[in-house]
């Protein structure tokens, strides 16, 4: 199979989908693998190093997409400005992607219709589902942990006082408040990191178990007042709530607000919206220079008005909305990365072509666009098809 390795495009993005070592592996697994010049060199990564991994380094993108049958990415196909082109007019009709898509998010409604028209058979590698047989391949896990901590690491730094309490000969300074709305893995390594810096943390979440995970790293539960039974679903994931359930969870949240320093953004329900847990009115309780960051803005966000992909500041609040936290811990999450795509292609590739079996929970999660069609369920419920 010949494998395809572009450049990232996203404003900032360093990440890429391959490592010098992956690309190793996939040569000797038998594959040809094509890599754009410079892909990783925002991940510390050199085109010296991938050519003597065995790659083909290819001068553009429009080359890497032409010679490819599988074109391996960490975002979603976007407009490249460059050369003036969507990433997936660059692409062909029958060919393989996979990355990260996010088609349940109205802002990729266009694009993800788009790839079904033109052909292309799509997979979410989000959509690769939390269970034990595939946890070397969940790069949503992996990419949630760098989320976790670096997302941490930015309130700290956008945060104009200390985290910790520090006795000072000039009076004592209190420990900065801190809440993760959403105690998955992104959460509860944010509460890590929060505890290691000195923060008091609290932690709500609508599903006993993860609550549970939050008081054994020290976090105070912040009730979240929903039954279970409407809180879990399928596989012990989380549900969407029913619009009443999380207005009256809104209010549980707006009670604590006003104490907190730090607000960490991380619900999520899998395949779908992000619930909404902040309204406008909500932010307008917090403390001037206290910190939102929304970690799920890529699902739209747990907060009504954060902005998309940028820091804002709003009612005195600091609002992160960075969209690829990740991309800012270039290094190690694409060690993680390019490790979980290559365990991803190699499970599903059989006698040396993709072997896409649709009865398999892996590759079912996955599938976004195939047969001139979109058959992302999450997307085509966001597209109220
Ligand atoms: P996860 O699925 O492990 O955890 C989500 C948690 O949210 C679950 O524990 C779930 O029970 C909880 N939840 C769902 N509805 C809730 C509600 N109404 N109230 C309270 N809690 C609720 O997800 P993970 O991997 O921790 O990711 C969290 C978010 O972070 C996702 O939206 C993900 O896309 C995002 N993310 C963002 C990145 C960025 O750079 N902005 C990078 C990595 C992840």
């Amino acid at each position: 199979m010949i494998i395809g390795i572009p450049k990232e495009i996203m404003h900032d993005e360093a990440r890429v989908a391959a490592t010098p070592d992956t690309v190793k592996k996939y040569v000797a697994d038998g594959h040809k693998v094509l890599v754009e010049k410079g892909a990783g060199v925002g991940a510390t990564h050199s085109d010296d190093a991938y050519a003597a991994a065995g790659a083909v380094m290819c001068d553009t993108a429009q080359e890497v997409y032409d010679g490819a049958e599988l074109i391996l990415k960490v975002k979603e196909p976007l407009f490249n400005e460059q050369t003036g082109k969507h990433e997936v007019d660059m692409m062909h009709k029958g060919q393989y992607l996979i990355t990260f898509i996010h088609p349940a998010a109205p802002v990729n409604h266009k694009m993800v219709k788009h790839m079904a028209e033109a052909g292309i058979i799509s997979m979410a590698i989000e959509g690769v589902p939390r269970i034990s047989r595939a946890q070397s391949m969940d790069a949503l896990t992996s990419m949630s942990t760098c989320a976790g901590y670096k997302g941490t690491l930015m309130a700290a730094s956008d945060l104009t006082k200390f985290i910790p309490m520090m006795p000072t000969a000039a009076g004592m300074i209190k420990p900065c408040n801190m809440l993760v709305a959403g105690v998955g893995v992104a959460g509860l390594q944010a509460l890590a990191t929060g505890k290691r810096l000195g923060a008091k943390t609290y932690a709500i979440d609508i599903r006993p178990a993860a609550a549970e995970q939050a008081t054994s790293l020290g976090a105070q539960l912040v009730e979240s007042g929903v039954a279970p039974e409407l809180a879990i679903g399928q596989g012990g994931y989380a549900l969407a709530l029913p619009e009443d359930v999380l207005a009256a969870e809104r209010e549980l949240i707006a009670k604590v607000l006003p104490n907190m320093d730090i607000v960490f953004l991380s619900a999520l329900v899998p395949g779908q919206l992000a619930p909404i847990l902040i309204t406008e009115d909500m932010v307008k309780l917090m403390k001037p220079g206290s910190v939102i960051v929304d970690i799920a803005i890529d699902q739209g966000g747990n907060c009504s008005i954060t902005t998309p992909g940028v820091r804002d500041v709003k009612h005195g609040v600091i609002l992160e909305g960075i969209k690829n936290i990740p991309g800012m811990l270039a290094e190690s999450s694409t060690f993680m990365y390019a490790a979980n795509m290559y365990n991803l292609v190699k499970y599903l590739t059989k006698d040396g072509t993709l072997n896409l079996d649709e009865s398999d929970d892996i590759v079912r999660g996955m599938m976004t666009t195939k047969d001139g069609k979109v058959v992302h369920a999450g997307a085509l419920a966001a597209m109220g098809e």
